[in-house]
């Protein structure tokens, strides 16, 4: 039987498993993989509670391309609905399945509690705090297009949601990367996430900063990055929330301080919110590259986690 390894935090990664995933996911897209079928004999478990295009397809499509089969789940199929608990279905799924990938856009403890047992693989497909196979794209979409991601210089501008989380837990364990978010006042990352990101740069050599404005910004930037404002499964309690983000929106003035920065974004995409549609679809732009490359990297995470 294969081994299991479970993926529900960019801090379930050491650093050998992180770099590997980078470089295996880089490897996929650049199509020096081979065609490997790791996944010959396995089941995958597909469970989607929330929307998606990008994730759901790359991992479906990423499994099939590894040899798997997949059984896909929507929002009203499984008995959690009723009342079953997270460790039972856990516990019951891994004697049928070798990997489940879930959306549960909730708490992370309920896949923590899925993965209390050794024979099904959980991948977090996004929960609340962190989107840890966002994450891992973005750094193979930075490989592809830099050949590296040490000494990277990068730029978050938006809020300081799930995807936020996962990239500063990820770029801040790159030596001479240099992440700065400008995240709206009230809407910053969570604590864990900036004290953890600020102790990892200096442990790793790296610089890690948030502000929450827009003056005085970063020169002689690799990367501008932004997420739409609305982040999927989430609201703003805050009718007023647009005025506070407005400030932020990505757009061609930007490259002013970086005039061979590459843009990126997570997608769903919302032209005039958060960037123009003069930058996401401008020369600068690599989103969509970005968003192909969520299968590649959806390979190489399938493909560790049973290997
Ligand atoms: N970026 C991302 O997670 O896209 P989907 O919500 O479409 O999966």
């Amino acid at each position: 039987m294969a081994s299991v390894r479970h993926l529900i935090s960019i801090d379930d990664l050491d650093d050998a498993d992180l770099y590997a995933l980078v470089t295996r996911g880089a490897e996929f897209s650049a199509g020096t993989a081979g065609r490997p079928a790791p996944l010959a004999d396995d089941v995958v478990g597909v469970y989607f509670r929330k929307t998606s295009t990008r994730t759901r397809t790359a991992f479906s499509s990423g499994a099939l391309r590894l040899g798997a089969r997949i059984i896909a789940y929507g929002p009203g199929d499984l008995q959690l609905n009723t009342g079953e608990t997270s460790e039972d279905t856990g516990r019951v799924m891994s004697g049928m399945l070798d990997v489940i990938v879930a959306r549960t856009a909730g708490d992370p403890a309920e896949l923590r509690a899925w993965a209390a047992q050794e024979r099904m693989a959980v991948i977090n497909a996004m929960s609340a705090d962190e989107h840890p196979t966002q994450a891992l794209t973005d750094l193979t979409t930075l490989h592809r297009q830099f050949g590296r991601v040490e000494g990277l210089r990068v730029l978050y501008v938006g809020e300081g949601n799930n995807t936020a989380s996962a990239l500063c837990l990820a770029l801040t364990r790159f030596p001479g990367v240099e992440f700065e978010l400008r995240t709206p006042p009230g809407y910053g990352l969570a604590p864990y996430y900036r004290e953890r990101a600020g102790e990892q740069a200096a442990r790793y050599g790296a610089v890690f900063r948030e502000c929450h404005d827009m003056t005085d910004l970063p020169v002689g930037l690799d990367v501008v990055y932004t997420t739409r404002w609305q982040t999927t499964g989430t609201s703003k309690p805050d009718p007023d929330w647009r005025a506070v983000f407005a400030p932020f929106q990505v757009t061609e003035a930007l490259w002013e301080a970086g005039p061979k920065a590459v843009f990126m974004h997570d997608l769903p995409a919302h032209r005039g919110d958060e960037v123009t549609a003069e930058v996401l679809d401008g020369p600068a732009s690599i989103a969509f590259q970005q968003a192909e490359n969520k299968m590649h990297s959806a390979m190489a995470v399938l493909e560790w986690c049973r290997t």
